[in-house]
């Protein structure tokens, strides 16, 4: 399978939420997400089973979390992006190297978290290298700010842990900054290695140019 053999499901006009061959689809913009019969991630159109399920944010072309998800195999992973040119890559390789415990979310972080993630459901949050929006005039880009962490408090369990990973030292001041200040998350730790972790795409180009990784943990309580 290439990425280009996964169609457009709908137009823009037809859009909603929409579970298709891995991929959950989660429009933007879009009013009627509390009509849709979400069917939880143990139906068999999904993971079926009731696994552990961690989540990465800004997936991207799926390079880090293709990864660990095949060597976690008792955890399920699940990639939002909302890029769809990246999500076909993700959804590719899924196919291509049959990954059962991958899904990928097409849409936006805030909004799939919003909608479709329950109460103290999440066993792990990663964010790696999101884009860091340096402009003040593009800050409400930026995802990482606290309505964001509302959710992420909301979702994950107590005493689990979100990963931040960035390469841009402003970003990680204002993001150390958000959690700081955010009643539900506490243990802050900043590491400039983190053996093991895994790479991504834009971890392995940012390295080659020489810059700096940094990455951040925080604790929900
Ligand atoms: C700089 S890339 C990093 C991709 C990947 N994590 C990596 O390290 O190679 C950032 C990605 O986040 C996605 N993204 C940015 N904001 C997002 C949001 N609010 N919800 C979902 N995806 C988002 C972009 O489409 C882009 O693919």
């Amino acid at each position: 399978m290439k990425p280009k053999d996964l169609k457009a499901v709908y137009s823009w006009k037809e859009r909603r939420p929409l579970i298709a061959d891995r991929i959950f689809h989660v429009p933007n913009h879009y009013e009627h997400h509390d009509a849709f019969a979400f069917p939880g991630w143990d139906d068999a159109s999904l993971f079926g089973n009731s696994n552990p399920i961690c989540v990465e944010y800004c997936a991207g072309n799926g390079a880090w979390i293709l990864e660990r998800a095949k060597s976690s195999p008792h955890l399920n992973w699940v990639a939002v992006e909302m890029r769809y040119d990246r999500v076909r890559k993700i959804w590719s390789k899924i196919q291509n190297e049959t990954i059962p415990n991958l899904i990928v979310v097409c849409g936006e972080a805030w909004n799939f978290t919003h909608h479709y993630l329950k109460e103290d459901s999440i066993e792990e949050a990663y964010i790696n290298f999101p884009d860091p929006w340096p402009k003040e005039k593009h800050e409400k880009h930026r995802l990482m700010k606290p309505r964001f962490l509302d959710e992420l408090a909301r979702v994950l369990k107590e005493g689990k842990k979100v990963t931040f990973v960035s390469d841009d030292a402003t970003y990680v001041e204002q993001t150390t900054q958000v959690f700081h200040s955010h009643p539900h998350f506490h243990s802050y730790s900043l590491m400039k290695e983190c053996p093991g972790y895994g790479t991504s795409w834009f971890e392995d180009l940012w390295r080659e140019k020489g810059k700096k990784i940094h990455y951040l943990q925080f604790v929900a309580q």
